[in-house]
């Protein structure tokens, strides 16, 4: 069975069949709703149903906690009839094809005791176009995947720049940091997700990183310097220890080099002589800023730090409109 969905204010239609999620169904037809994790975790997805009915055969509904009754998490939800969703399109992101590609391991290095940076390159002649702060999916036997957000800008796309950290008996970054030599060949889809710069914005940004959260936030900050915005621009990275710092000197680069540029590391079990901030860094951002209600905030790390930040930051006033988060969700047991 076909369900027909409209969108509002967009007024798009887009057809979903049955046990089919609405953002499956919509991306299938190219049209590019907000989405981040597809997970059911992060929120980035969530829409209004004005009309109609949907279920989550999944189960995956984490994300839809303390919402209104009218929320809808796209990336999970399956029409039960004719829908109509309020939800902005990406048109931006929908503008960019969606491709699956081999790509080449140019370089891997160690930017401390547990994340590799890799740099890959596309076949000869060809370059990915993608918005800044948006993931690959690495293509992996069986079905697999597993996503990685893009570190560099697109005006600066010779190589793709990732970052990835080493989790403890996981089997893909196990694989990266123990066993992949330059010169591999991997299969990726890319690029995915709508974590990206709203350009037309004019409010001041807050971008919050979160241990390798880093990586998309970085591809953000450069495209941001490079299109020339001068709006204020402050960055909380959290990390554990000093160590988790694994590219130190480049945010205070980015701070003398640009005057709208701010950095504050956060440190949430500090090393002895530490004298920067403490805590979690979601708590520094609303020490500085107790009324969050004029910003445009970026999230990115790992989902416990972008649930605890989007709930602190919209008890705070802001309105989850300028509220845009990455949450580095990993892939469920089954493969997908
Ligand atoms: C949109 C998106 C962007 C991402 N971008 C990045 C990035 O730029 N850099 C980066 O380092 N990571 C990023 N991640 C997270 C990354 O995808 C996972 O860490 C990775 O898939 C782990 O794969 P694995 O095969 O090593 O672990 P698996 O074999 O899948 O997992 C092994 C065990 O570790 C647990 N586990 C897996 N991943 C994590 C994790 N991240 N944290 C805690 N426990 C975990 C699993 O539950 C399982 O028990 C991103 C995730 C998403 C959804
Ligand atoms: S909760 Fe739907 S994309 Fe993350």
């Amino acid at each position: 069975m076909t369900f027909d969905i409209q969108t509002q204010p967009g007024g798009i239609h887009f057809q979903a069949e049955s046990g089919e999620t609405l953002l499956a169904a919509a991306l299938r037809q190219g049209v590019v709703l907000p989405y981040g994790c597809r997970g059911g975790m992060c929120g980035s997805c969530v829409a209004t149903l004005v009309s109609g009915k949907v279920s989550y055969p999944s189960g995956n509904t984490q994300a839809l906690e303390g919402r209104d009754p009218g929320a809808c998490l796209t990336c999970q939800a399956v029409a039960e009839t004719d829908l109509v969703l309020e939800v902005m399109e990406i048109k931006t992101a929908s503008q960019i094809e969606v491709r699956t590609l081999p790509c080449r391991v140019v370089d891997k290095q160690a930017l401390n005791h547990d994340v590799m940076r890799l740099l890959i390159k596309l076949p000869e002649n060809q370059r990915l176009p993608f918005l800044a702060g948006q993931y690959l999916d690495f293509l992996l036997e069986g079905g697999k995947r597993r996503a990685f957000s893009i570190a560099n800008a697109p005006h600066d796309d010779e190589f793709i720049e990732l970052h990835v950290r080493h989790v403890p008996g996981g089997q893909f970054t196990s694989f990266i940091f123990d066993a992949l030599e330059e010169k591999a060949i991997l299969r990726i889809q890319a690029p995915l997700g709508t974590f990206i710069l709203r350009e037309a914005s004019t409010r001041p940004i807050i971008l919050v990183a979160g241990g390798t959260g880093l990586a998309p936030i970085k591809g953000i900050i450069e495209h941001a310097f490079h299109i020339g915005i001068t709006r204020p621009m402050h960055l909380y990275w959290g990390v554990r220890q000093q160590a988790d710092l694994y590219l130190p000197d480049l945010p205070l680069a980015w701070a003398r080099e640009h005057g709208n540029f701010s950095y504050t590391p956060v440190l949430s079990e500090p090393d002895t002589g530490w004298t920067g901030r403490r805590g979690f860094v979601h708590e520094a951002v609303l020490a500085d800023h107790p009324d969050m209600s004029g910003f445009d905030v970026y999230l990115a790390g790992p989902p416990i730090m972008v649930q605890s930040g989007s709930q602190a930051f919209a008890a705070a006033g802001l309105s989850h409109d300028h509220m845009y988060s990455d949450a580095f969700e990993y892939a469920k047991p089954s493969g997908n």
